[in-house]
């Protein structure tokens, strides 16, 4: 069945051809006056009412009555596979405990005694809330497993809710190997790897109380040789070498980069690797925010993401995300929604979503806004009206 979109004030396409004033890089792409047509879950038309091909009497018609149409979001860092409730954690720092990965246990402890069904159920559960806020597609990690059947058992329930699912059994080095990390690298290269057959990508979290570099590389490597595209958590907590690491062994992406030299950026822009900026994390651990226009500078594409987790991130709300990467982060509105859709797309190496050209998925989501820049104007605001994935109404 055909769905006519029309009455788009604004439509976002992310059609460099679409050019747009406030956008000075022209990289988001925005149409007034617009209609979108979505023929099989996929966009068969993005443009001016005016050229739009004629209606048949078959037709679903939407008149969204002077609203921003956008893509959907391409939440590309998300660690959704875990029980228990870290609020307490939260609320301690909050009154100026600072955070250290070591929180990460306490998940793992509850995640390992928790059915599947439980895990399960609260995965979707956060993956619904995500969707009534706009994302499309959502990246998933393990990670609070730490054993080789508790990271399998994380891939096989991701596995049935997304096709972006990660391996990052190198999350931190679990409580039985604290007296031998290395064995605990082994464990993940020889008998962790070899099975993750559903996952698409390898993630390690490089940085202090996590994984060293050589760690990182070693874990890299064996991902790839299985057939895993890297990714990795780098420099959230200090300065160190994982942008480079990043950028030097092909990493898709860097994630966090709050701390970045302008070396560190000049070898991310060189190696093409994209860099995750992750405003939930420095915001739910009082953390200094990397300053984007330092990236945008130098060349590095951005991606914007959740991080959602019950430690450092405990938000699966993009716009949320794109507001504090605006106000803190020194994003234009324009460069964020671009970052949290298309820079989403390129972080995952998808061509099909994170904008609305001909061909692309049908996945979008109509704002209660005339412009998506409201969506960083009116913080905290339910915008999101409604979401389509594959031209489907999620709802
Ligand atoms: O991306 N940095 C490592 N992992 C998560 C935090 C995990 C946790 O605290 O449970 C992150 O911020
Ligand atoms: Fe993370």
């Amino acid at each position: 069945m055909t769905t006519r979109i029309t009455g788009i004030a604004e439509l976002v396409t992310n059609d460099p051809a679409h050019a747009h004033h406030a956008d000075p890089g022209g990289r988001l792409g925005v149409l007034h006056d617009a209609a979108l047509i979505v023929d099989g879950g996929r966009v068969v038309f993005a443009g001016p009412v005016a050229d739009a091909p004629s209606a048949s009497s078959d037709d679903l018609t939407i008149d969204v009555a002077g609203r921003s149409v956008i893509p959907g979001f391409v939440d590309s860092h998300n660690h959704l596979v875990f029980a228990g409730d870290r609020t307490e954690e939260f609320a301690a720092r909050m009154s100026g405990q600072s955070y250290s990965a070591g929180g990460i246990r306490t998940t793992m402890t509850a995640t390992r005694a928790a059915t599947d069904d439980e895990l399960e159920e609260n995965l979707v559960h956060l993956i619904d809330q995500a969707r009534r806020q706009g994302t499309t597609t959502l990246e998933i990690k393990t990670g609070y497993g730490l054993t080789v059947e508790d990271e399998l058992r994380a891939l096989q329930i991701i596995a049935r809710h997304s096709d972006e699912s990660t391996l990052l059994a190198a999350h931190i080095v679990p409580p039985e190997y604290a007296d031998d990390p290395d064995g605990y690298v082994d464990l993940i290269v020889d008998e962790v790897i070899p099975r993750a057959t559903t996952a698409k990508w390898i993630d390690v979290f490089c940085d202090r109380g996590a994984f060293t570099p050589e760690q990182t590389e070693r874990i890299l490597a064996a991902g790839k040789t299985a057939g895993l595209t890297p990714r990795v958590h780098a420099n959230q907590l200090q300065h160190g070498e994982g942008l480079q690491l990043a950028a030097r062994t092909g990493c898709a992406s860097a994630d966090h980069a709050t701390h970045a030299t302008d070396e560190d950026l000049a070898a991310l822009a060189a190696a093409g690797t994209v860099a995750t900026l992750l405003p939930g994390a420095e915001f739910s651990t009082r953390a200094v925010y990397p300053d984007a226009r330092r990236f945008l500078a130098a060349g590095v594409d951005l991606a914007l993401a959740t991080d959602c987790n019950p430690g450092s991130s405990f938000t699966n709300s993009m716009p949320f995300c794109l507001a504090v990467a605006v106000r803190d982060m020194h994003f234009t509105p324009a460069q964020a929604l671009h970052a949290a859709t298309a820079g989403g797309a390129r972080a995952l190496h998808r061509t099909d979503v994170g904008h609305l050209a001909p061909g692309a998925r049908a996945d979008f989501a109509i704002l209660d806004a005339p412009s998506y820049v409201q969506l960083m104007y009116r913080p905290g605001v339910p915008l999101v009206q409604r979401v389509f994935l594959a031209g489907e109404d999620a709802h």
